[in-house]
C-alpha cells in the first residue's frame, strides 16, 4: 500500500455535519496509539499491536500522508480514515486502484461518525482523483465494517482466503447511481 502521491495535501478541514476531517497533528497523538492498541479496533484486523511498542514508534506528528484523515468530533479525534494506493494487492482486481480503510474508537461507533466520515472522505477523492473507482478490502466476518461498506456503494468483487480468513473485495465505481 502506498500513499496517494501527487493529490493537493493537506486540504482545508473538511466539514461534515457533526465531524471535521484534516490532517493528523502533533495532538491527536493519543488517539492514535488507543486506536492502534486496542484488542476491540482489531478484532478483524490481525489483532491489536503492544501498546508500548506503538508508543515508542508514533512520531510526534503521527499518520502525515497525502488521503490520510484523522476524524474529529467536538475537538477530539474519533477515527482515522485512509485512502491510500493499493500497490501490491494481492488481488488483480484491486492492485494499483484507490484503497479505502477505516479506524474508529469503539465509543464512537454506533452513531453513524464512520459512515459521514467516509463519506466526506470520498467526495474529497472525487474531487482530486475525479473518475477513480475505489476498493475496499475487509473481513466478511466483520459485520459492522461489511454495513458500513454497503452503505457506502461498494459492491462485491470477490472473496478470498487470506491471513487466515474471508475477506471481501468491494469496489465503487466513480458514478454515483442517481435515486
Ligand atoms: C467498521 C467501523 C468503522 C463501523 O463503525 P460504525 O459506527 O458501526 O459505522 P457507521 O458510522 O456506519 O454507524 C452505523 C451505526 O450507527 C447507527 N446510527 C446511530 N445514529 C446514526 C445516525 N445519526 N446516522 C447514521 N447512523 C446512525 C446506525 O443505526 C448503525 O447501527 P448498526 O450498525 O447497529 O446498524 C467500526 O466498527 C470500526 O472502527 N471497527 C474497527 C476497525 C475495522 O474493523 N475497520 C475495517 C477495516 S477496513
Amino acid at each position: 500500500m502506498d500513499d496517494l502521491g501527487s493529490v493537493p495535501w493537506p486540504p482545508e478541514p473538511i466539514r461534515t455535519e457533526r465531524l471535521v476531517l484534516r490532517r493528523p497533528e502533533a495532538r491527536d497523538r493519543a488517539a492514535f496509539v488507543e486506536l492502534l492498541a486496542s484488542p476491540q479496533v482489531h478484532t478483524y484486523l490481525g489483532g491489536p499491536r503492544p501498546r508500548d511498542e506503538v508508543e515508542r514508534e508514533l512520531s510526534g506528528a503521527p499518520e502525515q500522508w497525502p488521503g490520510s484523515f484523522a476524524v474529529e468530533l467536538d475537538g477530539s479525534m474519533i477515527g482515522h480514515v485512509l485512502l491510500r494506493r493499493a500497490t501490491g494487492h494481492r488481488r488483480p482486481a484491486a492492485a494499483g486502484k484507490a484503497d479505502l480503510g477505516y479506524l474508529f474508537l469503539p465509543r464512537a461507533w454506533g452513531r453513524g461518525y464512520a459512515a459521514e466520515a467516509c463519506a466526506a472522505a470520498l467526495g474529497w477523492l472525487a474531487g482530486v482523483l475525479p473518475g477513480e473507482p475505489v476498493v475496499l478490502t475487509t473481513q466478511s466476518a466483520n459485520a459492522a465494517s461489511m454495513r458500513l461498506a454497503a452503505k457506502l456503494g461498494f459492491t462485491e468483487v470477490e472473496r478470498f482466503e487470506a491471513w487466515g480468513s474471508e475477506q471481501w473485495l468491494g469496489m465503487r465505481s466513480p458514478v454515483t447511481p442517481s435515486g
